[in-house]
């Protein structure tokens, strides 16, 4: 089959790779219909996140129809089209019957690798590096699903392929950010980032009854999607000296009740301390550029909460003391997707979801190169790519 692979950093080939095949009884094999594009895949492009190895076909986020299915597979069958969550779980460790899904106990094939940095192995991910299991990913005809009847959730009818693949990890992983900030009547919360995972994080504070949702970028399509698609207010963080300043300007002199980084490690930012960060990531001295978890430590109110979604390896002054001194909360994770996949599905029927905004761009995967090319560089207003086969 063909597949778009990792060869080098910011190397993409698709190439012909051998076809996958059930290798465990609870295993299925899924025809992909759509798969997308995630910044999470542009960290390792980068080369900011090590253990890819030449041949590695990527892609997590992704949805298609069963064709194949292994003899202990019990709740999901030939035929069924799902959406698969992009972290793998077994359902069955003490991890998974928490619902904390992306650390599964069973899932990461080579523990070896992550067990020196974490003392613990997390999951294991499609198409994510082999420090997170090297399993083969999902920008390709077909891919092996693992603890499938955990994995798969059938698609309702009506619900469109291109709306259902932004259930395998934007939605799920926005939400699971908005869920960490106990919202509550009257609260306000301000979102780092308005790509697909801050747009669906500000989109599920509003289902969560947040009064004000505050959304910081600086592409005007992403800030316009922001308005227009959720209803946010926005900041663009290159027309202000300080987003600190103007939250709270804008919130009374108090700060939001709850911040969210829907950035990550590879943050963009004007002023000194980006220089830094850009200086000493390029040398490899630190993986991170820090600028938008650190601004929403200051700029969230006394007490409040701080859900990182971004994701991040190795930070230079992380402000612990701000997060000390200010009594503030930190919650964050890999997303739980397979605890917030239902509900994402019910609000999609009932038309209070619709993701599909998302997808600026339709591509064939025999254009995965451009594609990618064009995802990283936010060429015309690229949010993200939607695949087909
Ligand atoms: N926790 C999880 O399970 C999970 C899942 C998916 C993605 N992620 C992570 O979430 C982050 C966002 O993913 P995405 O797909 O939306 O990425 P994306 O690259 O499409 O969007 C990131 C956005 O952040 C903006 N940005 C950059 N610097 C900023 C700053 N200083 N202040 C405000 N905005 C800034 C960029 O302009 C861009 O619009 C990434 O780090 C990704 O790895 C985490
Ligand atoms: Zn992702
Ligand atoms: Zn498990």
């Amino acid at each position: 089959m063909r597949a778009l692979c990792w060869n080098g950093v910011n190397d993409l080939q698709v190439e012909s790779v051998s076809d996958p095949e059930i290798v465990n009884p609870h295993d299925v094999i899924l025809k992909v219909r759509a798969s997308t594009t995630c910044g999470s895949d542009l960290h390792f492009i980068d080369g900011y996140i090590p253990t890819m190895k030449p041949g590695d076909v990527i892609g997590h986020e992704f949805m298609g129809e069963i064709v194949e299915v292994g003899s202990a597979v019990e709740r999901v069958r030939k035929g069924m089209r799902v959406v698969v969550p992009s972290f793998i779980s077994c359902g069955q460790c003490w991890y998974c019957q928490q619902k904390l899904y992306s650390l599964c106990d069973n899932t990461h094939p080579k523990p070896e690798l992550q067990e020196p940095l974490f003392g613990y192995p997390t999951a294991g991910i499609y198409g994510y590096t082999h420090a997170f299991g090297g399993y083969a990913g999902a920008h390709a005809e077909y891919v092996r699903v693992p603890f499938a009847d955990i994995g798969c959730f059938e698609v309702p009818e009506g619900v469109a392929d291109e709306a259902a693949v932004f259930i395998s990890d934007a939605a799920p992983t926005g939400f699971m950010g908005a869920d960490f900030c106990n919202v509550q009547p009257g609260d306000t919360v301000a979102v780092w980032g308005c790509g697909g995972v801050g747009l669906m994080a500000q989109k599920s504070a509003r289902l969560l009854g947040a009064e004000r949702v505050i959304g910081i970028d600086r592409l005007p399509e992403r800030l316009e999607a922001a308005r227009h698609h959720v209803g946010s207010e926005t900041i663009d963080y290159m027309a202000t000296d300080s987003v600190p300043e103007t939250l709270k300007e804008m919130t009374g002199g108090r700060g939001p009740d709850a911040v969210i980084d829907a950035v990550g490690m590879e943050a963009h930012g004007p002023g000194l301390q980006y220089a830094y960060d850009r200086v000493k990531q390029a040398m490899m001295l630190e993986t991170d550029r820090g600028q938008a978890l650190r601004e929403a430590i200051r700029a969230v109110r006394k007490g409040g909460t701080v859900s990182v979604l971004g994701v991040y390896g190795l930070m230079d002054k992380f402000p612990m003391g701000l997060v000390m001194n200010k009594g503030l909360t930190i919650r964050t994770a890999q997303q739980h997707g397979q605890a917030y996949v239902p509900r994402l599905l019910e609000y999609m029927q009932r038309g209070e979801l619709d993701p599909s905004f998302l997808a600026t761009h339709r591509m064939r995967l025999a254009d995965g190169v451009r594609g990618y090319d064009m995802f990283k560089h936010k060429t015309d207003g690229c949010m993200r790519v939607v695949f087909t086969p």
